[in-house]
């Protein structure tokens, strides 16, 4: 077993954090102040290929690995979280839904303008009253000769107002439950499909999170993804492999904040010496650094599973779940190893500490990420 990075992978793991360093570190803090989604940043990510990391050269994609997306997707969170967000559900939520599911046309209509990073995606499956419990959507698609009519809506999406693509999940069938859901693409500017509110968040606030709004959103019936009552299954695989990308984003961004912690450390000094001497801090970085490899291991494990062509329901849950709870505590004490300054935005130990909570919601809460474990674990 050889857990070491290729020479390529290392070259990207050092590309990829130089471009987040110079082009997104300079402005993290005014996107989070102002909660600005950074549409100019967009065509420099699409310039690396980070729009369409994991898609095939012949749809537009940067032809990478999923344990290369999951490197690309730590060094953007070691810097700003909330752009990581966006690029995680960019790729592995709408594009990465289409790539899977799509027909050729759709591939060719869809996939290829967002894997360029030439349209924005979005993915909706939340709604107002239903979060964990996904497959108790309200919003429905009724049939109605050549088109499908959408009404409803979906809240905490992910580019809601900025998408231009949007993969949205509704009811075809309510009697059919889980089997009844179906996944269809719609465009921005469809009449009867609008942006509602934009969500003012704790944290992720350069990451555009909003209400969208169908009604009597009318579609040719060929925006239908995959077989009709197949759209929940479907959706359940996609976050199989996105569950991953938000491991990694907390891996990255429990990177990011534990060299927040060491820098301050080495710089601060307390009774005569600098804080690093004393072993309350030096416990704090140890256990940091050992968690965040272990959550490390666990998430380039799943990716690798995934690029192998496996299954790994198991394996992304285990893994979103331990990263996202590790990063809570290690954000937790970076702020605790700043003291006073972890408390205030001129440093980024605070930022890091509001950014995180999401890692433990978003794709799935880790309620939800033990309920898939203990289910995978009992089939057994
Ligand atoms: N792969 C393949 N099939 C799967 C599957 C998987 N990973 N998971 C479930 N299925 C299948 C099941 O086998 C079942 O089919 P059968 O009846 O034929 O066996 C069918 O799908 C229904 O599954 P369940 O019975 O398990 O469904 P459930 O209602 O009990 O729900 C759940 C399961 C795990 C709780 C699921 O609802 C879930 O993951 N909830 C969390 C949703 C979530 O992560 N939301 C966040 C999305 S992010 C977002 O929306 C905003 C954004 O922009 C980022």
């Amino acid at each position: 077993m050889d857990c070491r990075l290729t020479e390529e992978q290392e070259l990207l793991r050092r590309t990829v954090r130089e471009f987040a360093e110079t082009e997104i570190r300079p402005h993290v803090r005014d996107w989070d102040q102002d909660q600005h989604f950074p549409t100019e940043l967009m065509p420099k990510l699409a310039a690396l290929g980070l729009l369409g990391i994991q898609f095939p050269e012949q749809y537009g994609g940067a032809g990478m690995t999923a344990v290369d997306y999951c490197i690309c997707i730590e060094e953007l969170a070691r810097v700003d979280p909330g752009v990581a967000l966006s690029v995680a559900a960019h790729n592995g939520l709408c594009a990465s839904h289409i790539a899977l599911f799509g027909s050729e046309a759709q591939k060719q209509a869809y996939l290829v303008p967002l894997a360029r990073g030439e349209k924005i995606g979005a993915w909706g499956l939340t709604e107002s009253t239903s979060g964990s419990d996904a497959a108790g959507m309200r919003t429905t698609a009724a049939r109605a000769g050549a088109c499908w009519v959408i009404n409803g809506s979906k809240t905490f999406t992910t580019h809601g107002r900025v998408g231009d693509v949007m993969v949205v999940m509704a009811v075809t069938n309510r009697a059919a439950g889980a089997k009844g859901i179906s996944a269809f693409v719609v465009e921005r500017g469809t009449p009867g499909f609008s942006p509602g509110k934009k969500e003012d968040k704790l944290g992720m606030r350069a990451s555009d999170t909003s209400e969208v709004l169908f009604e009597n959103c009318r579609i040719p019936a060929d925006q239908l993804i995959g077989e009709e009552g197949q759209g929940f299954v479907n959706t359940m695989q996609v976050l199989d492999a996105g569950r991953i990308g938000i491991a990694a984003l907390a891996v990255g961004l429990a990177q990011g904040a534990y060299e927040a912690a060491l820098n301050y450390a080495r710089e601060r000094k307390a009774f005569g010496r600098t804080i690093t001497s004393f072993q309350a801090i030096q416990f704090k970085l140890a256990d940091a650094a050992t968690k965040i490899e272990a959550a490390r291991l666990l998430t380039y494990r799943a990716a690798y599973l995934k690029q192998q062509g496996q299954r790994t329901t198991l394996e992304s849950s285990m893994a979103k779940l331990y990263a996202s709870e590790i990063a809570v505590r290690v954000a937790d004490d970076c702020v605790q190893i700043h003291g006073g300054y972890g408390f205030v935005k001129d440093y980024p130990a605070e930022k890091y500490f509001r950014d995180v909570k999401l890692t433990t919601i978003g794709e799935g809460t880790s309620e939800i990420q033990r309920l898939v474990i203990a289910r995978q674990l009992l089939s057994r």
